[in-house]
């Protein structure tokens, strides 16, 4: 079944597909006093979204980035992917380097937003076989390969018809049809099941297992602890943009217990999320703060 997909050959598959080393993203504040704290104001002009993070994935792997809203997730992935450049650090994507030289990192890896867009008016099929042909992939493969993927994804129902008939869990596995069409060896998932229903999230999960298993190597964010315990091999807790703790779910459940008088076994993800940022997730969510006061520095 995977037959239509074919990796590019020229990263070797021991190779670490992703080498992050103090990356720090600021998000300039609009309109405020610049640097200076105002009278009796906090506020900053800058506001750090990603805050010296530093990880290191394994081939293959699926690396999951828990943290709640405005933890700074879509931030660390549009960084990743080079959409947005960083204030400092270092990104290496499969011994490349994605700061300075993003064209040569670029086939290698493809993203899935949280908030994706398509051509609504046609099928979900015409927006893959479109994207396909905009990214070189010759016409009969990209047909080939676009059904591949939407029938492993469970669309081949619904393939034909127009973007706006499809329900947004069946929109979100367009998208990730779409993501896997260009045979990226690093996917980078942002929230890649938040809102699905728990059938097509258990759909989406598969899938990802499934393309680990062909050789991709996988990013995803997720504020569901279930998820992330159940499919990530590593995981990492991301608050206020920094990594807060790292490893395998085994790993973090057995340091949690060692604090404590509980078994490993005990003690869940949400126990883990409280031990090592002292709120539940739910609690982590920052502030609401007006998008419009905030402005993007490298835009
Ligand atoms: N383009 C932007 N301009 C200004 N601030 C931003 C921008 N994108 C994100 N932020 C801010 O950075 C922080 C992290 O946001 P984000 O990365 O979207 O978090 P998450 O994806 O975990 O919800 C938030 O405070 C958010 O408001
Ligand atoms: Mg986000």
């Amino acid at each position: 079944m995977n037959s239509a997909i074919r990796w590019p050959s020229e990263v070797p598959d021991d190779q670490v597909p992703l080498d992050v080393r103090s990356v720090t993203k600021r998000f300039r504040r609009r309109g405020r006093g610049q640097s200076q704290p105002g009278p009796g104001g906090r506020r900053r002009a800058y506001h750090t979204a990603v805050n010296s993070v530093s990880f290191r994935m394994r081939p293959q792997e699926i690396y999951g980035v828990i943290g709640a809203n405005g933890s700074g997730k879509s931030t660390l992935i549009r960084v990743l992917s080079t959409l947005i450049i960083p204030d400092e650090g270092d990104v290496l994507i499969f011994g490349r380097d994605a700061l300075h030289s993003p064209a040569s990192v670029r086939p290698l890896l493809n993203r899935v937003s949280a908030d994706p867009s398509f051509f609504r008016a046609m099928s979900a099929l015409e927006n893959l076989l479109f994207y396909g042909r905009a990214y070189g992939i010759a016409g009969p493969l990209v047909r080939q390969r676009s059904l591949d993927l939407l029938t492993r994804l469970g669309l081949e129902h619904e393939a034909r018809q127009p973007m706006t008939e499809l329900s947004r869990g069946q929109q979100q596995k367009v998208a990730v049809a779409r993501a896997f069409l260009t045979a990226p060896r690093l996917m980078l998932l942002d929230e890649p099941t938040t809102g699905l229903d728990p059938r097509s999230k258990r759909t989406v999960q598969s899938f990802i297992s499934d393309v680990r298993r062909d050789g991709v190597a996988i990013l995803l964010t997720t504020h569901d602890m279930e998820e992330a315990d159940q499919l990530c091999d590593r995981l990492a807790f991301l608050a206020g943009g920094r990594i807060v703790a790292e490893g395998t779910s085994e790993e973090l459940r057995a340091h949690v217990a060692g604090s404590t008088t509980r078994k490993a076994d005990d003690v869940d993800m949400e126990d883990v999320f409280m031990a090592f940022t002292g709120r539940s997730i739910e609690e982590d969510e920052e502030e609401p703060e007006s998008r419009e006061e905030l402005q993007d520095d490298t835009a």
